[in-house]
């Protein structure tokens, strides 16, 4: 059993914190935020995750998980000190904000009395490890004590976040002090991971380029996508006859409106900033940035294309988080997606299973006016005479939904399925006029006079010729 303190209660720091407990040792999570931890200490999380808060609970009771906002408290007696808060997008150009791993750096610092390995998950700018550990030599309040640094950077993702920490792919290491990092990996050791151990620098690179990997990747099969609307090739099918090769694999060849969510756009950004700023000219990266930024504005031409003018036509968007199974908004295409909707004059019905709370904030952050947005309470209220309709998160409660019944409730049968979660031929024998991403246009005829849309007639079933019974 070890005892360790976990600073920042955010997504990473609650997960590694509990998850750390739930191994057997002694953890301690501070958040300088007081609402935050009486509230876990009532046991209400500040995030969603499935499994998480019973963990949370479980461990709490057992009195192995404890919640302060005192560092002093925190950092007594412990062997190991994770620096989980978060790396934010600071300046203009794409950098990586310190800010907060620099002040948790510093509050370290000015409490420790004793021997610690000070380990960061917090994503950071490459040297960083170094920034810390400088920043706690000139804070240390007393001179006798040392400590170490390791780099440990996490790979959780929202919704599988226990899993990932507990059946890891990989665990990483980096330290000028290899004592330190082998230290580290034996608390990991019941894990049984492969364990990469290597210096600061590599460690915290591998971060970086494992999500600007997987990036690309999204963005390479987005791009596809298009190749095969054009083409008239179905992209859903190239990918799985592309990831039967070992070397592809059918993992994140989901085309669809591309990644958003807390680390992946912030990580492509830092990392080409980095590169940037070495005199590098990242192309590669900015492409995946850029594609990934069209790929929101397909739903637009879509239903321009279908619609004519969006003014005074009523839009229902279905899923509003990041991605399934997360309340989270951050970098969400639903955002710019219903703000592009509405600054065209258009109405837009939404729905999502948990993030309408989350949804609704980070709307208002991005200027959208509310009176333009109808908060639902499912899916077939949504639809309730749209003009259109896009599903923009594939959360599973979509993917089963009577369709039928969708129709019949829609003023017309417009289908954008933002995440091709949709059988085309199906759609189309319903008499949806079903457009997808990269899966070509179907056979139906299905491009709508241009024109101001409030204009036309209602699709009667009778304009499309694939309408079955
Ligand atoms: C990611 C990384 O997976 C994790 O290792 C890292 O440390 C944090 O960032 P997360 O942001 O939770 O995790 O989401 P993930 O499941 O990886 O998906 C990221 C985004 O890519 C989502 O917006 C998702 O919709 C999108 N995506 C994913 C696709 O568009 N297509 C795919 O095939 C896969």
């Amino acid at each position: 059993m070890s005892v360790i303190c976990v600073i920042g209660t955010g997504y990473v720091g609650l997960v590694t914190g509990t998850c750390l407990a739930d191994m057997g040792n002694q953890v301690t999570c501070v958040d300088i935020v007081a609402e935050k931890i009486e509230k876990l200490k009532k046991g209400i999380l500040p995030i969603y995750e499935p499994g998480l808060e019973e963990m949370v609970h479980r461990n709490y009771q057992a009195g192995r998980l404890h919640f302060t906002t005192s560092y002093s408290e925190g950092l007594a007696a412990s062997d190991f000190i994770f620096i989980a808060v978060n790396t934010p997008t600071g300046n203009g150009q794409g950098g990586a904000d310190m800010r907060y791993v620099e002040s948790a750096a510093r509050s370290i610092a000015e409490e420790l009395d004793h021997y610690a390995i000070i380990i960061n998950k917090s994503t950071v700018p490459v040297g960083s490890g170094d920034v810390v550990s400088r920043v706690i030599h000139n804070n240390l309040k007393r001179s006798d004590i040392t400590f170490a640094v390791v780099s440990n950077p996490e790979f959780l993702r929202e919704g599988s976040a226990l899993l990932d920490f507990q059946q890891p792919d990989r665990i990483v290491l980096g330290s000028s002090d290899p004592e330190a990092a082998y230290t580290v990996a034996r608390l990991y050791m019941p894990l049984r991971a492969p364990i990469v151990t290597t210096d600061l620098y590599t460690a915290e690179m591998i971060k970086y380029a494992s999500n600007a990997f997987l990036a690309t990747k999204i963005s390479f099969i987005n791009e596809i996508a298009q190749i095969c609307e054009r083409l008239g090739a179905d992209v859903k099918e190239v990918a799985v006859g592309m990831g039967y090769d070992k070397r592809i694999g059918h993992a994140f060849l989901n085309a669809g409106l591309g990644y958003g969510g807390s680390c992946f756009p912030k990580d492509v950004r830092a990392l080409a900033h980095m590169a940037d700023e070495a005199g590098l000219h990242p192309q590669l990266l900015h492409a995946v940035m850029e594609i990934n930024h069209d790929q929101r504005r397909l739903v637009i031409s879509k239903l321009t294309s279908i619609l004519g003018s969006l003014r005074g036509t009523t839009i229902g968007v279905l899923g509003l988080a990041f991605k399934p199974n997360t309340d989270d908004m951050r970098e969400a295409p639903a955002v710019d997606i219903i703000r592009w909707i509405t600054s065209q004059g258009a109405h837009v019905r939404v729905y999502d299973p948990v993030a309408s709370e989350t949804g609704r904030e980070a709307l208002v952050r991005e200027g959208v006016r509310l009176d333009s947005v109808t908060f639902c309470e499912n899916a077939y209220s949504v639809a309730e005479q749209t003009d259109a309709l896009v599903i923009v998160t594939e959360w599973n409660e979509f993917k089963s939904l009577n369709m039928q019944h969708v129709r019949s409730l829609m003023h017309r049968p417009v289908l954008i399925d933002g995440r091709n979660i949709y059988d085309g031929s199906e759609m189309h024998r319903l008499g949806f006029i079903y457009r997808a991403m990269g899966r070509g246009t179907g056979p139906a005829p299905t491009i709508l006079p241009a024109g101001d849309s409030t204009a036309l007639p209602a699709l009667q079933p009778t304009l499309d010729l694939n309408i079955g019974d």
